[in-house]
């Protein structure tokens, strides 16, 4: 198949997938027959340029590299915004990697829609869409015959979607728990190492693993977020920010973390989703006192990990990275590969 790719915003993560298409251009279309040419490029800040032959992408990146703007680079059309990209280009898969507002998913969301409504495949990474309307959005993509692929939206390093999807098919998945939160398992980690709570909270702001307001990571919140989307992905369920237990990290001392390490345990924030017998789902976002037997306990610092509870095989448990340029850009390259595979 042949993708001519439209990107909405051209941001780190629109960079990390090119670089990757670029560096992966032969193998990709050895293996899963996979062309491709960008078509189209509109981003709010850095300009927007179309050319139905193809962009020369590699000058773009140069350009973005050396401080430039995607308008410096030539091309027969220039200043479309998203919109009249979707509608004017001859575009026919959506890179949407705009940024995330999980209050309205907009303007995302809008974005998304008329690219499937225009019969476009579509592959975002912003979870703003997903926690809005992904009922919605997987039905228009199915009525117009099309994909909209959303691996990266959650955990982005660590593909836990299409695992459930492919690779786990023909499994009853009765729980899912893990690390969903790489900031506090960090701190957990560098307090186990005998760091004070402000101390590991402190230097994981120093590596820019935790915000100024650290709120959102050691709260739960974050990992609240991240368990809903999940829930809602692989139970199809329709779960609510306000039907999760939730509670942070910030009530564990340093006597907690060395009283389980004596008892052979460990801390984690452990979010979770076990499905009910009445089919109901049950969910939280809590410290627990793993053994370190347990493949979570084991998993330390930034790193996400999700064990999948399934009937065929027991515990599956997936370890990988958090986001990032070349990690996120490769939630988009799996969907692209989906596409050519399923379409
Ligand atoms: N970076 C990661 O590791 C990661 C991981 C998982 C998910 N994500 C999600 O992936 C998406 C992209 O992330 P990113 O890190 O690439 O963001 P980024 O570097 O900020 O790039 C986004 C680009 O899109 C532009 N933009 C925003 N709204 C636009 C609109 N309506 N029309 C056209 N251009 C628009 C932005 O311009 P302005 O700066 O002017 O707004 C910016 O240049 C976000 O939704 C993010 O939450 C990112």
């Amino acid at each position: 198949m042949e993708f001519r790719l439209g990107f909405a915003g051209f941001g780190v993560v629109a960079r990390g997938l090119c670089e990757i298409l670029i560096e992966k251009r032969e193998m990709l279309q050895e293996l899963y027959g996979l062309e491709w040419k960008v078509v189209a490029i509109s981003d709010f800040r850095l300009g927007s340029i179309a050319d139905g032959n193809g962009i020369d992408i590699e000058s773009v990146l140069e350009t973005l590299k050396n401080g430039g703007r995607i308008d410096n680079v030539d091309a027969p059309v220039k200043g479309w915004d998203v919109p009249t990209m979707i509608k004017n280009s001859n575009a026919n898969t959506l890179v949407e990697v705009t940024y995330t507002d999980v209050k309205t998913g907009e303007p995302a969301m809008t974005y998304i829609k008329a690219a499937l409504d225009n019969g476009m495949h579509v592959v975002s990474t912003n979870k703003g869409p997903v926690v809005k309307a992904i009922k919605e959005l997987r039905e228009l993509a199915e009525a117009n015959g099309v994909r909209y692929g959303v691996e990266g939206v959650v955990l982005s390093g660590t593909p836990v979607l299409n695992l459930v999807e492919y690779t786990l098919a023909g499994n009853r998945i009765s729980e899912v728990k893990g690390m969903v939160n790489g900031t506090t398992n960090y701190i957990l980690t560098k307090m186990e190492e005998g760091m004070g709570y402000k101390e590991a909270l402190e230097k994981a702001q120093e590596l820019g693993y935790a915000e100024a307001d650290p709120t959102g990571d050691v709260e739960g919140w974050d990992a609240l977020g991240k368990v809903v989307i999940l829930t809602n992905l692989i139970f199809g369920k329709s779960l609510r920010w306000e039907d999760v237990e939730r509670e942070g990290i910030t009530k564990i001392s340093a006597e907690d973390i060395k009283s389980a390490q004596e008892e052979g345990m460990r801390w984690k924030l452990i979010g979770s989703a076990k499905l009910l017998p009445d089919g109901t789902v049950k969910a939280s976002v809590k410290p627990k006192k793993l053994p370190l037997s347990d493949p979570l306990a084991g998993i330390p610092g930034a790193t996400n990990a999700l064990t999948f509870v399934t009937d065929e095989l027991g515990p599956v448990t997936i370890i990988g990275p958090g986001a990032g340029k070349r990690e996120t850009g490769y939630s988009l390259l799996i969907e692209l590969i989906n596409i050519c595979r399923f379409s």
